[in-house]
C-alpha cells in the first residue's frame, strides 16, 4: 500500500478510539470470543474499522497477526498463536495509555483531539518501525 488517504485512516483512528467508549452502551455481543483490550460487546462494524485501521497503519495483512489454518486454508481469529497478535495487544494497551496520561484523552474529548498518537504515528506503514523500509514484513 504505497499511498495513503490520511482523511480515511484518522477516521478510522477516531473509530478506534472511540469504540471503547461507545460500546459500553451497546447490548452484549457475544460474537467474539477472544478480546482482551477491545469492548466484548464491540459491534461488528467497529471491529472491522480497527482491524482495517492496523493493516493501512502498519502496512501488513489479516495474517500477519493471525493464525492461518493451513489444512482449512482459512484464518482462525480467535486463536493465540501469533506472537503479532499479542504484541499488537500491548501496542494498543500503550497507545491508549500514551493518549490518556500524556494528552489528556478523557471521555469528553472531541474528535480533533483524540488521535494525539495512534499507531500510525510510528509505524508509517511499517511493521517494524525503526528497521529500514522494507527489511521486515
Ligand atoms: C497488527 C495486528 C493485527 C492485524 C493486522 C489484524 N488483527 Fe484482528 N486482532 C488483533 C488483535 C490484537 C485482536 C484481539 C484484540 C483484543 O484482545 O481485544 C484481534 C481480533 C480480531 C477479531 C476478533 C476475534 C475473536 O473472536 O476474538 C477478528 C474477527 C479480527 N481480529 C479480524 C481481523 C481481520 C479481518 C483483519 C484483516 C483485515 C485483522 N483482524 C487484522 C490484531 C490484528
Ligand atoms: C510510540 C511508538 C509506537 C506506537 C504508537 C505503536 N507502535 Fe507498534 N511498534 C513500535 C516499535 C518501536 C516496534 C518494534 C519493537 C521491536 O523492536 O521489537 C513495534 C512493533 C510492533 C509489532 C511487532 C512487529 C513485528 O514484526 O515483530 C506490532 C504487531 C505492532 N507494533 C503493532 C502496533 C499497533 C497495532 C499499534 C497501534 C495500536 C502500534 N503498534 C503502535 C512502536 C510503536
Amino acid at each position: 500500500m504505497k499511498r495513503i488517504n490520511k482523511f480515511w485512516v484518522l477516521t478510522v483512528l477516531a473509530a478506534f478510539v472511540f469504540v471503547g467508549i461507545a460500546a459500553v452502551k451497546q447490548p452484549v455481543n457475544d460474537k467474539f470470543k477472544n478480546l482482551q483490550v477491545l469492548p466484548k460487546n464491540i459491534t461488528e462494524d467497529s471491529l472491522d474499522k480497527v482491524m482495517d485501521g492496523f493493516t493501512v497503519m502498519l502496512g501488513v495483512d489479516c495474517k500477519y497477526c493471525h493464525y492461518r489454518d493451513k489444512k482449512a486454508d482459512t484464518l482462525i481469529f480467535d486463536k493465540d498463536d501469533k506472537a503479532e497478535k499479542e504484541i499488537a495487544r500491548n501496542m494498543m494497551r500503550m497507545t491508549m495509555d500514551i493518549n490518556k496520561n500524556y494528552f489528556q484523552f478523557n471521555e469528553t474529548v472531541t474528535a480533533a483531539q483524540v488521535q494525539a498518537v495512534t499507531c500510525y504515528t510510528c509505524h508509517r506503514e511499517e511493521p517494524m518501525p525503526h528497521k529500514e523500509k522494507g527489511t521486515k514484513k
